[in-house]
């Protein structure tokens, strides 16, 4: 079994977490693709999904699934997005594909987040994938300054422009061992818009493709 089979996998065991009669929040990435994939069998018995990217908007439109406006939905029972790391407490890094903000915006309103990952994402400690900021273009210096000061290594993403209009840095050598802390932290850097660590806001549930077969996994330990 591939990398693409075992996405594949962990996506489909995602359908069985959708909430028929109620909005669906979709996530971005290759992995959410394969999910979007797998939504057109279920056209018709929602009324319509909340996307976190332009990207995954016009996957779902091409299958003919409603897009909703947050603002406009009161209840979103479920999210289901891939991550780029996760650990066991199901603390991610997120923002690879530089839809951080909208997912950790998504992700905030919905009741449960269904992460789907394969194998290689499930790590004993975050920190090996570079860790995506959103910023705003005035305070890409100063953050860059920031974030050396914490110990951290960054670099400008080069010709990306998210959604929103800004810029991502992707910073390495951060010490994860406080995920919640870290986050905190790197949020009170002016000109930060958002920070790709989804600790005070993890999963609630992690479908993790393995050649065995699908495990679902629940925070340990948060
Ligand atoms: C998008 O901004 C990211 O948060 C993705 O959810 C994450 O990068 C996982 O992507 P893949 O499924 O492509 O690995």
């Amino acid at each position: 079994m591939n990398q693409g089979d075992l996405k594949a996998a962990a996506a489909q065991a995602a359908i069985a977490h959708v909430v028929e009669g109620a909005p669906l929040g979709v996530g971005t990435g290759s992995t959410a693709d394969l999910f979007i994939d797998r939504l057109a069998g279920l056209k018709g018995r929602i009324p319509g999904a909340v996307a976190s990217s332009e990207r995954s908007a016009e996957r779902l439109r091409r299958l003919g699934i409603p897009i909703l406006d947050l603002n406009d939905v009161e209840d979103l029972p479920v999210y289901v997005d891939g991550a780029d790391e996760v650990n066991a407490r199901l603390e991610m890094i997120k923002g690879g594909g530089g839809a951080l903000t909208r997912e950790k915006i998504v992700a905030a309103v919905a009741r449960s987040f269904v992460c789907i990952a394969d194998q290689s994402k499930f790590v004993s400690r975050l920190g090996r994938f570079p860790l995506p900021l959103e910023v705003i273009p005035l305070a890409r210096t100063h953050v860059g300054r920031e974030l050396a000061k914490l110990g951290g290594m960054a670099r400008l993403r080069e010709d990306f422009t998210t959604d929103n209009g800004n810029l991502i840095i992707d910073v390495s050598g951060l010490d994860m061992a406080d995920a919640a802390g870290l986050e905190d932290r790197l949020n009170g850097i002016p000109g930060v818009v958002t920070v790709g660590l989804f600790a005070r806001r993890g999963a609630d549930l992690l479908l993790l493709a393995e050649p065995s077969g699908v495990k679902t996994l629940r925070p340990c330990g948060r």
